[in-house]
């Protein structure tokens, strides 16, 4: 099967899953960083970089909503300084979120706003319904741990204590990802750029989390190395059918992954839709600098 073959089938396979309710609601995720001021907070500002002039306050998010559908890619594409990061963030709880709702079907029956639940309940959800990987390895990887270790760490967090039950999950994450068994318990900081993103993958796999959260994973890797971490993330969703944001400025990386794409500027969500149409014909004026590669 082609990657082309393969995309349509599973561009096919998301149309189908809408059917379903979406796993994960997000409305009006608001982040900023500062105080703000009367201009800004009316939003009666011209945005310079989504940056308030009269108090400096940067509108990294604003107002983005959009679902994502058990098992689906959605793509997040922006310049850098778009906000893409800070959505992440936001939804993985790495930065507070100023404003807004989320929601994940299978947590008290998606009623919750998950922005306000306790940090005990935030925890529970990072460990259990969310994985993240990192552009940076070092912000997903204790560097110096074993690789199997790292893995232990997410179990551990998840309250699984059983000794020989974490060895063998960590080998098979891991024999997943393609590190060869015999290095798990080397640590990562031995290992090359591609495979510290293998073993982040295996690391944010390792509770069979329903979503995964990708911000720029191969950005700074070498074409080859690259193709082989995508091919790997395409394979993983195939098999466990984990729905995933993928978040870059990279539109090889989005063609390649995403069935929907939405694009954000200045903090704001400018147009979203299916990957295909987005590349090939985008409505936004931005949309279609990106596309043409102008910024
Ligand atoms: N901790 C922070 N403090 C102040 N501003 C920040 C912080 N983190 C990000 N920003 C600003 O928020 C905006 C969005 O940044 P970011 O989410 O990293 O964009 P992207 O990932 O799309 O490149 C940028 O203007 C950035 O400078
Ligand atoms: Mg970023
Ligand atoms: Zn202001």
């Amino acid at each position: 099967m082609t990657i082309a073959s393969l995309k349509e089938a599973s561009t096919a396979t998301a149309q189908a899953r809408h059917l379903d309710l979406p796993l994960l609601s997000v409305r009006n995720l608001t982040k900023k960083y500062g105080q703000g001021c009367t201009a800004c907070l009316e939003g009666i500002y011209s945005a310079q970089g989504g940056r308030c002039p009269d108090c400096g306050t940067v509108w990294a998010c604003r107002d983005i909503s959009f679902d994502l559908y058990p098992g689906e890619i959605l793509g997040v594409v922006g310049e850098s300084g778009s906000g893409k990061s800070t959505m992440v963030k936001c939804l993985y709880y790495d930065e507070e979120t100023t404003a807004g709702h989320m929601s994940i079907a299978t947590f008290k029956d998606g009623i919750s706003n998950l922005f306000n639940e306790s940090a005990q309940q935030k925890r529970y959800i990072r460990n259990h319904l969310m994985g993240m990987v990192y552009q940076n390895p070092y912000l997903g990887l204790r560097m110096g741990f074993s690789s199997s270790g790292n893995i232990a760490e997410k179990l551990i967090a998840a309250d699984h204590y059983h000794v020989g039950k974490i060895r063998s999950r960590a080998s098979e994450l891991l024999e997943k990802v393609e590190i060869p068994l015999q290095r798990m318990d080397e640590p990562p900081k031995n290992f090359s750029g591609g495979m510290q993103q293998r073993v982040q993958i295996s690391k944010a796999l390792a509770n069979n989390p329903p979503l995964l959260l990708l911000d720029e994973v191969t950005t700074g890797l070498d074409l080859s190395v690259q193709a082989k971490v995508l091919d790997l993330i395409r394979s993983i969703q195939r098999e466990l059918g984990v729905a995933m944001i993928v978040v870059s400025h990279d539109l090889g990386v989005i063609r390649m992954l995403s069935d929907r794409t939405m694009v954000l500027r200045q903090g704001q969500i400018v147009e979203h839709g299916l990957t295909d149409q987005i590349l090939e014909d985008p409505q936004h004026p931005y949309t279609q600098l990106l596309v043409h590669s102008l910024l």
